[in-house]
């Protein structure tokens, strides 16, 4: 993993992608709350919406901006004056300026190819004219579909009016790692072109989840030299969402060290805050934050994990401020059920009182049910009754 990037920046989007999941909105406090969590869990940019869409986002966008974070907040824009005087008085200090460059596409807009990098540079010049300070990415929308001599003639005709990052855009979640469509080799061509140019602008990756591959094809852009990547929380976004925040933190966090100053314990309350405002639920199985993702249920997993959590854990629940946990159903065995009970504090400890109480467990979770721990005290009574 020689060209791996030792640091990389993390740009959350769920207020601007994320809104973009159908019947998602957040309100302007339940937007703070959540830019807030963002901040203190250490994200770099938070993208706060995209103000020409409504009054309400530009107001929440403007909240968001005045609230002197850590973060970056930054602003989404089409590549239109109009939609960038609107970010700016806002207050952003990053701006996302977006512009589709395959020729098909073009014609939709009525241009061509130079008149819409024409377009683009003026724009990204009249940003960077009004707030110097300002960070402007160019993203080339559905990058990695277009013509690549189109992406490289935008991005430096972007880079040279002053875009500081260029987004590759897999607006589809079109590229598959291994084969001829992969990000690694997309994001290491691009580098290298433009190094040609004498320009570096940092590149960013926003890979959407079609494929359910937005993740393997960030961590292929980010280990071709990548500095950004983007996520949202609960993978978020237009159609089947983008790279999963969590999972993408915890993966960067344990297995390529990629950042020491995150706190990820923050993000089991993050999710659970973005659950409850979109009205999603978050599904049990999902990884890392999902009630189950830390949870042995089989009687084999249990009882060696109960040993040792690592013969069924290749990720440690502390990483996010979590512990494993046993469930009891039909999958348990004795050794579930005895530590169970250790756990109520029973002082029967008799093998032929704990068969019992496994053959209840079972009985119940053939019901699809799990016995929790109350539910456990309960048929203890009942069965003590009995005997
Ligand atoms: N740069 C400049 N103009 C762009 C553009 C870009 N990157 N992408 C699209 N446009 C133009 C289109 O050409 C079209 O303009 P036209 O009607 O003059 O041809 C317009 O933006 C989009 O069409 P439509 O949605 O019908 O226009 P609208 O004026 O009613 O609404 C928005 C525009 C942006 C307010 C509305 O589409 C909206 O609320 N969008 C949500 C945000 C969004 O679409 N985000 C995409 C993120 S990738
Ligand atoms: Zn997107």
């Amino acid at each position: 993993m020689g060209s791996v990037t030792p640091k990389v920046s993390l740009l959350d989007t769920t207020l601007r992608e994320g809104e973009q999941t159908p019947g998602v909105y957040f309100d302007v406090h339940i937007k703070v709350a959540i830019a807030d969590l963002l901040n203190e869990i250490g994200l770099d940019i938070i993208e706060a919406g995209h103000p020409a869409v409504t009054d309400e986002i530009q107001h929440a966008v403007e909240e968001i901006a005045g609230r002197n974070l850590h973060a970056r907040v930054g602003a989404h824009a089409r590549s239109l004056k109009a939609d960038v005087d609107l970010a700016l008085e806002c207050g952003v200090q990053f701006l996302g300026i977006f512009y589709c460059v395959a020729e098909e596409r073009l014609t939709h807009h009525s241009k061509g190819l130079t008149q819409a990098v024409e377009q683009i540079s003026q724009v990204i010049s009249y940003a960077k004219a009004l707030k110097p300070d300002l960070v402007v990415r160019y993203t080339p929308e559905d990058a990695v579909r277009s013509s690549f001599e189109n992406v490289i003639f935008a991005a430096s005709e972007a880079a040279h009016a002053g875009a500081d990052v260029i987004s590759i855009a897999d607006t589809t979640g079109f590229m598959i790692p291994g084969t001829k469509h992969n990000l690694y080799d997309y994001v290491s061509r691009l580098k290298d072109e433009l190094a040609k140019r004498s320009l570096s602008p940092r590149i960013a990756v926003h890979c959407h989840n079609d494929r359910g591959l937005a993740l393997a094809n960030a961590l292929d852009g980010y280990r071709a030299g990548a500095e950004i990547i983007d996520a949202s929380v609960m993978g978020l976004g237009e159609r089947a969402g983008i790279v999963d925040l969590a999972i993408l933190l915890a993966v960067l966090v344990n297995d390529f060290n990629a950042r020491d100053d995150l706190r990820l314990n923050k993000l089991p309350e993050l999710y659970h805050l973005v659950s409850k405002y979109s009205g999603l639920p978050i599904p049990v199985n999902f990884p890392v934050i999902g009630e189950n993702a830390f949870t042995h249920c089989a009687g084999v997993h249990t009882q060696a994990a109960l040993k040792n959590p690592l013969h069924y854990q290749s990720l440690d629940p502390s990483i996010v401020g979590r512990k494993s946990k046993i469930a009891l159903d039909h999958m348990s065995g004795l050794s579930a059920v005895r530590y169970s009970l250790d756990q109520i504090g029973e002082e029967n400890t008799d093998r032929a009182f704990a068969l019992r109480i496994l053959e209840k467990v079972k009985e119940v979770g053939q019901r699809g049910r799990t016995v929790d721990l109350t539910e456990l005290k309960y048929i203890v009574r009942y069965l003590s009754e009995q005997s």
